[in-house]
């Protein structure tokens, strides 16, 4: 094990929407107590958004200007030091940094433009952490191989379920189990929708009101038909059963059609309307859905209300195992981010 203890992790930040302006606020609010709590020493090298701005110092950004920025002015071009004219593939080649935070906007079709970051970043030697769950939905092998042969580490944990633990509840907190099948509620925007509509806002307005929010994908549509739960079972169905789906194999359907009155008549019959996804091993083979369910109120997942989210896990050794918790938004996902950062760090620093 490299023994590296006061190493200053230098970060460069792909992507500068919601994910990460999230990330850098709690890298703003904790600076201190990561450094007394974990020895984490870190500088955020530079930011590459093509509608937010670019800036890059190698002495380090500061993290309030950079939020203080974004926030009174929707961008961060006014940053008063360090070269504007960094382009985010310059980034993920550059020889200043050591960990490439890819949060780019998700496409589920071509992976692009996280899939090219990602890659430059790893065949450059960077450890890589992401929530873009195109890349990983449609490339997970190969990066990892990719990973593996450049001896740095590819993680992922924000692509399913925010910063609430999934991926690495299994790899890591529960290495060893098998698991032959999952269920759950794993998009936040629509789970969201869902929730408002019971209490009679239309459709419509819940979607507004999850964009503004944050929850919701930089083109909703993905949420409400369905696309991001069926990325989240293919990545949970590759990651976790080390399957080789792709999205063409998920049975899905999402929301759009889901009305106020049939929101009303589950209610009246003691249900109430989920997306549900769900994935199922059998011997070789593995079997995904996403779709609208009516599941009893007495359901363990119906009381799973608004941007929470829930899986439960179907293991051998445990049984089922059920996490609940936030399944979209800035600084939860920002929190997944920080806590694959300090698995690097960990790794990297304990001996
Ligand atoms: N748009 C996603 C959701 C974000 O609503 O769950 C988190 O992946």
């Amino acid at each position: 094990m490299i023994n590296n203890k006061n190493k200053i992790w230098k970060i460069g930040l792909v992507g500068f929407g919601n994910v990460g302006q999230g990330f850098v606020r709690i890298l703003a609010l904790k600076k201190d107590t990561l450094l007394k709590r974990y020895n984490f020493r870190f500088k955020l090298i530079a930011i590459a958004d093509p509608i937010k701005g670019s800036v890059y110092d190698p002495e380090g950004l500061d993290e309030f200007r950079l939020i203080e920025l974004i926030e009174n002015k929707g961008n961060i071009k006014s940053y008063p030091k360090g070269r504007k004219d960094i382009d985010s593939l310059t980034l993920c080649r550059s020889n200043d940094i050591d960990i490439i935070v890819e949060v780019t906007p998700t496409n589920v079709e071509t992976g692009e433009p996280g899939l090219t970051h990602i890659k430059e970043a790893l065949k450059h030697g960077k450890h890589v952490v992401t929530s873009n769950k195109g890349p990983i939905a449609l490339a997970y092998p190969e990066l990892k191989e990719l990973a593996k042969k450049n001896r740095v580490m590819l993680r992922f944990e924000g692509t399913v379920l925010s910063g609430t633990p999934s991926l690495n509840l299994i790899l890591e907190a529960m290495a060893g189990v098998d698991v032959n099948k999952i269920e759950g509620i794993v998009n936040g925007t629509t789970n969201f929708i869902l929730t408002k509509m019971e209490e009679n806002m239309s459709y419509e307005d819940a979607l507004k009101e999850a964009q503004r929010l944050g929850y919701a994908e930089a083109d909703p549509t993905a949420d409400v038909e369905g696309w991001d739960a069926a990325v989240k079972a293919v990545i949970l169905a590759n990651v976790v059963m080390k399957g080789k789906i792709t999205i063409k194999d998920v049975i899905r359907k999402g929301i759009t059609k889901v009305t106020l009155n049939d929101v009303e008549d589950a209610l009246r019959n003691g249900q109430r309307i989920k997306l549900i996804a769900r994935v199922v091993k059998e011997g070789d083979s593995i079997k995904a859905s996403v779709k609208p369910e009516r599941i009893s109120l007495s359901h363990p997942l119906a009381n799973v209300m608004g941007a929470i989210n829930a899986l439960t896990f179907y293991t051998d050794n445990l049984g089922p195992v059920t996490i609940i918790g936030p399944g979209a938004g800035r600084i939860e996902t920002g929190q997944a981010i920080l806590t694959d950062i300090l698995a690097i760090h960990r790794y990297y620093s304990e001996s």
